[in-house]
């Protein structure tokens, strides 16, 4: 079956970006001049994605707004002239009902979150993005994940290699090593500390699962930091179905922290010439004095 649906679990507080996250959306925070959630919509739709599923909470109107008509900007972008930002406003605008919002009304974790689209997503496979985990990449990631899930049929999550003193910050696989880019799961721990876990490889924000995930979060299991967690439900998912990690092409930014979230506008404004220009003397300058 073809990946159609990809849901976006939104509702997290984003308390590491406090206070500029206290009346503020993380996800609405930009990258030069982009939110994150648009990178992670817009890696979506360039990989055949149809149908968006936001898991929001309180306080995120302006995720709802950003991906809708707004008149008032739209007229006076038009009364103008301004015609290039009123098309790059446009193109931000799924098609109508193409784009869901449910809220998860109680912070159970990512497991949970995940869960409140069961209903949306059905039963058939269906993609997760992390929009803190920005990848910049040729091909976007999603495409590259649903190329290997068309051909292994099977649960995919995208994996990269930790330090091993960072694996208490991730889900970890135990795997055996990556061969051409992929591994067959035997196992998953969620935020392990160092010396106990399996490897290194680390799952990042972007998942393909099947529906069957639903079943096994319906039974609400508490796991790690006592939230109910999507490492857990998958590493449950291994007894009925094979899971694999997938060593996706490209570089990731972690921007659900403060240093990731800086090299990510940096990495991203110096593919933009008119701001490499100013930037990069800046930069040089700086580096001579730090
Ligand atoms: C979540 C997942 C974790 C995964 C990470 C990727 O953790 O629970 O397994 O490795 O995303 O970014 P969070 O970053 O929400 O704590």
């Amino acid at each position: 079956m073809k990946v159609r649906k990809a849901v976006f679990p939104v509702a997290g507080l984003g308390t590491r970006f406090l206070p500029a996250t206290k009346a503020m959306a993380k996800e609405m925070l930009p990258i030069v001049d982009k939110p994150l959630i648009q990178y992670a919509v817009e890696e979506a739709y360039a990989s055949g994605i149809s149908e968006i599923i936001f898991i929001t909470g309180a306080g995120k109107q302006a995720i709802e707004n950003h991906f809708d008509h707004s008149c008032e900007l739209e007229h006076m972008l038009m009364a103008r002239g301004k015609d290039s930002e009123l098309k790059a406003i446009h193109a931000l605008i799924p098609d109508s009902g193409s784009i869901i919002y449910t809220r998860q009304n109680q912070p159970l974790g990512l497991g949970h979150a995940i869960w409140c689209a069961r209903n949306i997503v059905g039963r058939e496979p269906f993609a997760v993005l992390l929009a803190d985990d920005l990848i910049k990449a040729d091909k976007p990631v999603l495409k590259q994940m649903i190329e290997k899930f068309d051909e292994l049929q099977s649960s995919i999550v995208s994996v990269v290699e930790v330090a091993k003193e960072d694996t208490s910050k991730y889900g970890i696989l135990d795997a055996p090593p990556l061969t051409d880019g992929v591994t067959k799961i035997r196992g998953l721990v969620e935020k392990p500390k160092p010396d106990e876990a399996p490897s290194n490889l680390a799952i990042i924000g972007r998942y393909i699962l099947t529906p069957e995930i639903f079943d096994i979060l319906e039974g609400k299991e508490v796991g790690a930091g006592g939230e109910i967690q999507i490492t857990d439900a998958m590493a449950r998912l291994l007894e009925s179905q094979a899971i694999y990690g997938y060593r996706y092409s490209g570089s990731r930014f972690d921007c659900g922290n403060k240093a990731g979230f800086q090299m990510a506008n940096l990495a991203f404004s110096m593919e933009r010439p008119e701001i490499r220009e100013q930037l990069l003397p800046f930069l040089k300058d700086l580096l001579k004095t730090v």
